[in-house]
């Protein structure tokens, strides 16, 4: 192996203590702590395991956690009121409705809904606008682009004036990663491309990339033969491929596989995020800083 690895569970750690002592703090002086309430529509497997993954989060460091879990035929105006209640609820900061909502759900109206100040995603027009602005307008970033950033900067990649190839155009990776990396900014003042599926050419693309970050969601899109030696490759593909049976639980678990052809192109990168346990941790601790950040703000501290 001849690329850096960049593990999201280590860097996760490194932030979620900051986290920890930033909600400390606040318990002492403000006597209050961070709320979050995270609202599952349905029974989606993938879903179900984020969603029991940031309650677990939002609990270890000490959050008011409200776990909302509806039944699959809830409709557009039943979730609409309930976004509404939590709008108004002065003990919560944060309000994430996990996605995909099931068929028949209307997704822009929901996202609409919840209050640009508690939307931790970032996914309301309003914190879109924000990002795409930049500077101090920017509130809350979406957590995987902003967990991405995190692992390009901590691990002290430059950045600037470097090729960013995105590959995916997403609302929620692709186009807001496309548009942190090319802000006026540390960590970003790179020069950025989108490809997607009617791209004429994504190996020549990808092939110029000093930074390549992927976010398909297909199973071993990117080549080896498509990376730049020493280039950063970051994998934000988590497809399931099959199931295989956990070694420490005995249970059965999914079988992961990333947007790129792993084993053989850290033979190539210079660094490369590993699936599982890359970017997929970075995302739910970005939603914890993003939630303390929503109670920063409201008590003044930001
Ligand atoms: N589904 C996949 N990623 C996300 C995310 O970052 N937030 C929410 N709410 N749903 C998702």
């Amino acid at each position: 192996m001849t690329a850096k690895l960049i593990k999201g569970t280590e860097i996760r750690d490194e932030i979620l203590k900051e986290i920890e002592a930033g909600v400390k703090d606040i318990k002492e002086k403000h006597g209050v702590v961070p709320g979050l309430v995270t609202i599952l529509v349905g029974e989606n497997p993938a879903s179900i395991s984020y969603v029991t993954a940031k309650i677990k989060t939002a609990k270890a460091l000490g959050f008011n956690e409200i776990q909302d879990n509806q039944s699959p035929d809830m409709t557009t105006e039943e979730l609409l009121v309930l976004i509404d209640k939590y709008n108004k609820d002065d003990a919560i900061n944060g309000i994430l409705v996990q996605l995909p909502l099931p068929k028949g759900v209307d997704e822009k109206k929901v996202l609409n809904a919840i209050d640009p100040d508690k939307d931790v995603d970032g996914f309301h027009p309003i914190n879109v606008g924000r990002l795409m602005i930049g500077g101090p307008e920017v509130k809350f970033p979406p957590c995987t682009p902003a967990g991405i950033q995190e692992m390009i900067v901590r691990s002290g990649i430059e950045t600037s004036g470097a090729e960013v190839v995105v590959v995916g155009r997403s609302n929620i990776v692709g186009k807001p990663i496309a548009n942190m990396m090319l802000q006026k900014a540390d960590g970003a003042n790179a020069t950025v491309t989108i490809v997607h599926t009617r791209t004429k050419d994504l190996a020549a693309h990808c092939k110029r990339a000093d930074i390549l970050i992927v976010a398909a969601g297909v199973p071993g899109l990117v080549k080896p033969e498509w990376i730049k030696p020493g280039a950063c490759v970051i994998d934000v593909g988590v497809n399931r491929v099959g199931e295989k049976i956990s070694e420490k639980t005995g249970k059965k678990i999914a079988l992961l596989k990333g947007d790129v052809d792993f084993d053989e192109a850290k033979e190539i990168a210079g660094y490369i995020t590993p699936v599982p346990g890359g970017v997929g941790p970075m995302t739910i601790t970005m939603l914890m800083k993003n939630t303390l950040n929503s109670l920063k703000f409201k008590l003044g501290l930001m």
